[in-house]
């Protein structure tokens, strides 16, 4: 038996008061933020130029905290936030960091390929391809804070590690595709793809992914030994760039703005996409099912690894290129079937896979 709607009502207020409550009371002193802040700090290895400049991370990480503690105050959302490696970062500053994809100028000449998935029956209800062998360790901890460092702050200019997402969110696909065909898991390198593929693409300046595909075609491409990660815009090792330790045939667009065709292709082999990032929910997301809508200005590229149900919310799990530090161990899970024509945070927009 349900309680009268007076009831309820009221209760709902009570409840709601005592969130409110909360939140209001448990707004950290000053000390106490500015004592996590530097534990913060060490944590993440953060140092600051003087300490105008400590005072205004201060404030801005104060700002991030209250907002990360009220949001998970509520135990009736599906995900979580955390004080990540960004806790001292505006809004903007997060923008910046994902803007790493660009379109090229020509965008019709890649949008219509043929869809070799179109006729997937049965796609199963699950897919993790992490489960399956098919995906390489996230492997880069160290560069956003070396480059929050180095490129950020010094040049005041977009972050490598954000810039090169194109570069990332290809090759975990080539590294999918080129397990599933040979049976064995390679770690490829992005490095080479910001060094020398400049059709189109600018480094650590944003680039497409598409255009890494065709380079791929053309070139092959190394392992991540063979011409190593170095998180920075360098001239392409032509001797490095020789040695083919994986190549692909193509690539073909997922058909745009269909999730039942994006399933189709993720049941068969990890596929890039482009998404928008740009929220605060999405910067400090840490676990459950991301279901809050960022918009659908594709700026970032990440690569879908497999999808699921949690807790009755289906999502798409994905690798994300921002180290193991953020998010889920480097992943997060965007919420599926959203009443959302370009998917969640635009994820069905442009999805692309290579084909060998
Ligand atoms: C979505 O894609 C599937 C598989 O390619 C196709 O059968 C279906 O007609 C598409 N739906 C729309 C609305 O285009
Ligand atoms: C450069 O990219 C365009 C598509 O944007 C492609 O048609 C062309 O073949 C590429 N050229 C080279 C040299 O890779
Ligand atoms: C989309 O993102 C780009 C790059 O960050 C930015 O210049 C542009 O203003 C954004 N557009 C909207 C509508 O937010």
């Amino acid at each position: 038996m349900g309680l009268p709607r007076e009831r309820t009502l009221i209760l709902s207020l009570v409840v709601l008061g005592m969130c409110l409550c909360q939140i209001t009371s448990r707004t950290p002193s000053d000390a106490h933020i500015s004592q996590k802040h530097d534990l913060w700090m060490a944590r993440y290895g953060r140092v600051y130029k003087n300490n105008a400049e400590k005072e205004m991370r201060s404030n801005i990480f104060k700002k991030n905290v209250e907002f990360i503690e009220s949001f998970n105050s509520f135990g009736d959302r599906s995900y979580k936030l955390a004080i990540n490696n960004f806790a001292d970062r505006t809004k903007d500053e997060l923008k910046a960091y994902a803007s790493g994809h660009k379109d090229p100028v020509d965008l019709k000449s890649h949008v219509a390929t043929s869809f070799k998935y179109e006729s997937v029956s049965e796609a199963r209800d699950s897919m993790d391809w992490r489960e399956k062998g098919a995906v390489t360790k996230s492997r880069v901890k160290e560069h956003v804070v070396e480059l929050m460092r180095s490129c950020y702050l010094i040049r005041e200019t977009v972050s490598y590690l954000t810039g090169s997402c194109w570069a990332f969110s290809a090759i975990a696909a080539v590294e999918g595709i080129t397990q599933l065909t040979t049976g064995k898991l390679l770690s490829l390198s992005e490095q080479q793809l910001v060094d020398c593929n400049r059709n189109g693409s600018g480094g650590c300046q944003g680039g497409y992914k598409e255009n890494a595909f065709d380079y791929i075609v053309k070139t092959g491409i190394n392992t991540g030994n063979g011409y190593p990660y170095h998180a920075k815009d360098e001239i392409c090792n032509t001797v490095n760039q020789a040695v083919q330790a994986a190549t692909i045939t193509g690539y073909e667009m997922v058909p745009a703005n269909n999730e039942t065709a994006l399933l189709m292709a993720v049941s068969k082999q990890p596929v890039s996409v482009s998404i928008d990032p740009t929220c605060f929910e999405f910067g400090y997301y840490s676990s459950g099912v991301l279901t809050g809508h960022c918009g659908t200005n594709l700026t970032h590229d990440v690569t879908v690894v497999g999808y699921g149900t949690h807790d009755g919310i289906k999502y798409w799990l994905v690798k994300n290129s921002w180290g193991p530090e953020w998010g889920d161990n480097g992943y997060v899970k965007i919420q599926r079937d959203a009443d959302v024509a370009e998917g969640l945070c635009g994820i069905a927009m442009r999805a692309s896979y290579p084909t060998t």
